[in-house]
């Protein structure tokens, strides 16, 4: 485990009312605690605006199944980087929509870019991506 060292944050105190109703609400134990997820937080959402990151991604879909050929064109954007993809799911959700999840590996900017292609589909009513880095211990810390 890595040296801790101490360190001392001035606030004043209507930003601390405001920290402490927070993380009371989320369950944190204590302020050291809740302090060093945000920082991890901040550091690594620095690290994921570098299109060179390594990371995984999770992509998700919403879409109208009866709109032509969007099934094929997925499952074909999906082969053609076959590397990227580790896993998708899907699910029927009523009549008319479905909701795809797709897992994708690699640097943050090819995975960006192949998000954006499927959620430019057409046919695609919503679809968002989560990025998490995979090398957080080398740089972040714990
Ligand atoms: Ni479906």
């Amino acid at each position: 485990m890595a040296n801790i060292e101490r360190i001392g944050v001035s606030l004043d105190e209507k930003l601390l009312a405001g920290f402490d109703k927070m993380i009371a609400a989320k369950g944190y134990e204590n302020r050291s605690e809740a302090i060093r997820d945000l920082i991890r937080t901040q550091l690594h959402s620095e690290k994921l605006e570098h299109p060179d990151t390594e990371a995984v991604a999770a992509v998700l879909l919403a879409y109208d199944h009866h709109v032509t050929n969007l099934n094929k064109k997925l499952n074909e954007l999906q082969h053609s980087q076959l590397l990227k993809t580790i896993s998708s799911l899907h699910v029927h959700l009523d009549e008319h929509n479905c909701l795809e999840v797709i897992l994708l590996r690699g640097k943050v900017g090819e995975i960006n870019k192949m998000a954006e292609k499927l959620i430019s589909l057409k046919g695609v009513r919503l679809g968002h991506i989560n990025l998490i880095g995979t090398h957080e211990h080398q740089s972040a810390g714990q």
